[in-house]
């Protein structure tokens, strides 16, 4: 078996910018994450760069037992995107506690731990299990995941099942650990299922998971998918998770937010910031670059720096406050200088 050899990433320096962000009570040195699902424990993306570089590294959904997953084939490329029908492969919760959570422990990492589960139990013993774990930073309750048989678990499709799984993750997990619950786009109305989860006890909300997608092959005239529909990923999906994040600010301004969907470089971060996000997941784009979230992480800081931020808390939700209004302060020869002027914020032209 040839081994994989891999170049590790200069660390160049970040601008004088303060990046520290605080989510449900926890101070994380920057806001740039991995997303669930995109860098399964980390270790691989490690071989690329410092993962300790992150905020935060948020793992593959974890269930209480190993799982193998939808049927094959589980990916298809879509115009500017992805969709996947993974069906939340994984080892299993104490495999996973064993290899994985102590390896992110051990090399330093600030570990995101996501979990999801078939029922509100499956969830609580999930929390339980987690008790006390070195190198658990953060609880991501996976309440979202689009591949799974029963629509019923999908349960942030409803605000009474979203609830109770948060309460329940809520009630067994470490009071210092922040619970943040893993909202759907696939809703009518974000807000009020976001508001059901912080009223259920969540810290914070992760914004957003993928949009349910299918895709038929024109040749054999059936599904792509063995699975036959998938979670709809990359950018395509990005200007979906950045309404939704302004939505959700905009209906609980105090309520942390991890911004994703479609995440490539750090002015798309900046836009989930602006819309009210206090850190972000870069998923998807690391198939492509797998150092994506660190050189997202520097172009964020690099864009805040122009900007004139000297934190980046100053920055987040910064694109609901009202337009600026002003009255020339000359007259206006023509006389309609009753009429009050929108000014436009300066403008930058940078390439994303
Ligand atoms: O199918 C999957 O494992 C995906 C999970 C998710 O999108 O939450």
């Amino acid at each position: 078996m040839s081994e994989l050899t891999v170049r590790h990433a200069e660390a160049a320096p970040l601008p004088d910018v303060d990046l520290s962000t605080s989510l449900g009570g926890v101070t994380f040195p920057n806001p740039v994450f991995t997303a669930s699902g995109c860098a399964a424990a980390g270790q691989e993306l490690d071989q690329f760069f410092d993962i300790t570089a992150l905020g935060g590294v948020v793992t593959k959904s974890i269930m209480l037992a190993p799982r193998s997953g939808r049927p094959t084939p589980r990916m298809a490329e879509t115009p500017s995107g992805m969709l996947n029908s993974i069906g939340l492969q994984g080892p299993g919760i104490e495999a996973f506690l064993e290899h994985d959570l102590a390896w992110l422990a051990d090399r330093g990492a600030r570990a995101v731990v996501s979990i999801a589960g078939g029922s509100v139990e499956d969830y609580a013993k999930l929390a339980m299990k987690l008790r006390g774990r070195p190198g658990l930073a953060m609880v991501e309750v996976n309440i979202s995941c689009p591949n799974v048989e029963d629509r019923g678990q999908v349960f942030a499709c409803d605000p009474g099942a979203a609830a109770a799984v948060v309460q329940a993750v809520r009630r067994n997990t470490d009071t210092r650990i922040p619970v943040f619950a893993k909202l759907s786009p696939d809703v009518t109305d974000i807000a009020m299922i976001a508001r059901s989860c912080v009223n259920a006890g969540a810290d914070g909300l992760s914004v957003i998971n993928t949009l349910l997608g299918m895709v038929i092959d024109t040749a054999t005239m059936r599904p792509v998918l063995g699975g036959v529909t998938g979670g709809l990923s990359g950018p395509a999906i990005r200007p979906v998770a950045v309404r939704c994040v302004w939505q959700v600010h905009q209906a609980l301004p105090d309520v942390p937010i991890l911004g994703m969907g479609g995440i490539r470089t750090g002015l798309d971060a900046l836009e989930f910031v602006l819309a009210g996000a206090s850190a972000v997941s870069v998923g998807t784009t690391v198939f492509g670059d797998p150092t994506a979230p660190v050189r997202v992480l520097h172009e964020l800081a690099h864009a805040l720096a122009q900007r004139g931020f000297g934190r980046l808390e100053d920055a987040i939700g910064l694109a609901h406050r009202p337009p600026e209004i002003y009255v020339p302060e000359e007259p206006d020869p023509v006389g309609d200088d009753q009429l009050p002027l929108v000014r436009q914020p300066v403008g930058f032209e940078e390439e994303r």
